[in-house]
């Protein structure tokens, strides 16, 4: 068994960002800069984008945060969004989320220019990815597939069953992975899924971003398995500095020995999530998919 360590992948990926905007700025170019909207004070949500706005520092990208109360209304803020789509500085932007409940989230995507949207949330974005265009592919579903790649993870005629169907991870990594290039066969399983287990034992790659703390278990994994693990829930744990303790959807002790290759949490999948970020606003910068 090897672990798949995103953290020493995402340090790569930033470094040859990092030379690539040293070559632009040389050469007379622009630095990119990409904006983040907050609103509110979630706790997840500030440590997100601190480290968004960390990243940028490190790879040499401008960064501009603009932070609001939980008070701002619908239409302030699709105000604020107009402004940044106009704002010929900014190259990308994203609106941190979750939004407060007042604030119509779908709304607010299809209010950002799909070319600005680094994020890769907009329906333009996710339509083009699902038809095999260029577009910004979402963070989640791209850093995994950067893992796959720099690991060597072989997927031609694989099966790979991915556990969940949300619109930011499940649905668009079982896009990617069947993608002409990657060629897997994809399975989607979801909470109504009958016979779960059984279909997980036939995966030669297992993406698990269902949710649910520790729910892959060794018997639903067959020997030899990449099993990629997308969960982040803050489980309560007294013994942590913070009081809870960041757990995955898969039982690590339990499937690691059984697997080739396996994600860590935390220090797999989520370290790429920014390094995506990253690349999109890069992209975005250099006008390579909508010119
Ligand atoms: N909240 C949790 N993950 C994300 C993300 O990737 N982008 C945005 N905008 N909000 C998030």
């Amino acid at each position: 068994m090897q672990l798949i360590d995103g953290k020493l992948i995402s340090g790569q990926v930033k470094q040859e960002i990092a030379q690539e905007v040293k070559q632009i700025v040389a050469a007379g170019g622009k630095q990119p800069h990409l904006a983040v909207i907050i609103v509110g004070h979630d706790g997840g949500s500030e440590t997100y984008v601190a480290n968004k706005e960390k990243a940028c520092g490190e790879v040499g990208f401008k960064s501009t945060r603009l932070a609001f109360e939980d008070t701002i209304t619908e239409t302030e803020l699709l105000a604020e969004i107009e402004k940044l789509n106009n704002n010929p500085d900014i190259d990308g932007f994203i609106v941190q989320l979750p939004l407060p409940k007042h604030i119509d989230e779908q709304k607010i995507i299809e209010a950002i220019d799909y070319r600005k949207d680094v994020d890769g949330f907009h329906p333009i974005n996710v339509g083009r990815t699902s038809i095999g265009l260029p577009s910004f592919v979402s963070a989640t579903p791209a850093g995994i597939m950067e893992l796959l790649k720099r690991y060597k993870v072989e997927t031609v005629g694989k099966h790979c069953v991915v556990i969940g169907r949300s619109n930011i991870v499940g649905k668009p990594v079982a896009t990617l992975m069947m993608q002409k290039g990657t060629d897997a066969t994809v399975t989607v399983c979801h909470s109504r899924t009958k016979n779960l287990g059984e279909i997980c034992l036939q995966a030669d790659i297992i993406i698990a971003a269902i949710g649910v703390p520790n729910f892959v278990k060794a018997e639903m994994v067959k020997e030899g398995a990449v099993v990629i693990d997308v969960g982040t829930t803050r489980v309560p744990n007294a013994s942590t500095k913070s009081g809870f303790k960041l757990t995955g959807d898969v039982d690590f002790e339990s499937v690691a020995p059984k697997c080739s290759l396996i994600t860590p949490v935390p220090g797999g999948v989520g370290p790429m999530t920014i390094c995506s970020l990253l690349k999109n606003t890069l992209l975005a910068g250099r006008k390579e998919i909508y010119g």
